[in-house]
């Protein structure tokens, strides 16, 4: 069975059910995003339904004042990560029209979106084919591929990416995303993963040469 058949099927029993999965609409999946930049889930989900809350649409966000959106935050910490939101929610009204961009290109260029998060708008509202590539699926794929390079470099990003693009399910890529994100998160853990019972212990090249703890 192809990988993303594989994971697809594992997300299908256990991935997680988590608000921002039931939403399209950009601007809170770039909301839940932001929030969860820094921030572990169980923390960051009572603050973006706070966030949703008070903040319905984009045109919310923008009109708001700069103390109402940091008082929302409190807590959080990271207060950029809100005083970019904040900037990029009136740009978009102010530049946009209010309406939230739908290209790669205009969501990375948003105050505060580097290319993990441009991708995970892209595919999560748009379906745009666009693998994401935070910590959970560095692990996921150098264990199973056996990908040795350093990561945080940017030869080590390229290579991921063109791996992610062969595997990722272009009918598909919005649940592609986060079933490997929730693989990463949840089962192929940095410590302690249980291998001899994974979907992928077969195939997998650190666990079949008895490199699991050494990668990435
Ligand atoms: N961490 C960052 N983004 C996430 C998402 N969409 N689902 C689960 N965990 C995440």
């Amino acid at each position: 069975m192809a990988f993303k058949d594989k994971i697809l099927l594992w997300y299908e029993s256990y991935g997680r059910d988590l608000p921002w999965r039931k939403t399209c609409d950009p601007y809170h999946i770039w909301i839940s995003e932001i929030i969860l930049q820094q921030t572990r889930i169980e923390q960051g989900l009572s603050y973006y339904l706070k966030f949703i809350d008070a903040f319905p649409t984009v045109q919310h966000l923008a009109e708001a004042s700069e103390q109402d959106v940091l008082k929302l935050w409190q807590g959080l910490g990271y207060y950029s990560r809100c005083r970019n939101l904040h900037a990029a929610a009136k740009s978009i009204v102010s530049d946009r029209n209010g309406v939230f961009p739908d290209t790669y290109e205009d969501i990375l260029a948003l105050k505060g979106v580097g290319k993990y998060t441009a991708a995970a708008i892209a595919s999560f509202a748009f379906r745009m084919n666009y693998p994401v590539i935070d910590g959970n699926v560095y692990r996921v794929i150098s264990r199973i591929y056996g990908v040795y390079s350093p990561i945080g470099t940017q030869s080590a990003f390229k290579q991921f990416e063109q791996i992610l693009f062969r595997l990722i399910d272009t009918e598909r890529p919005d649940l592609f995303n986060q079933a490997i994100m929730d693989f990463g998160a949840t089962y192929c853990k940095p410590v302690s993963p249980d291998c001899a019972n994974c979907i992928f212990a077969s195939e997998c090249v650190a666990y079949r040469n008895e490199k699991v703890d050494m990668l990435p």
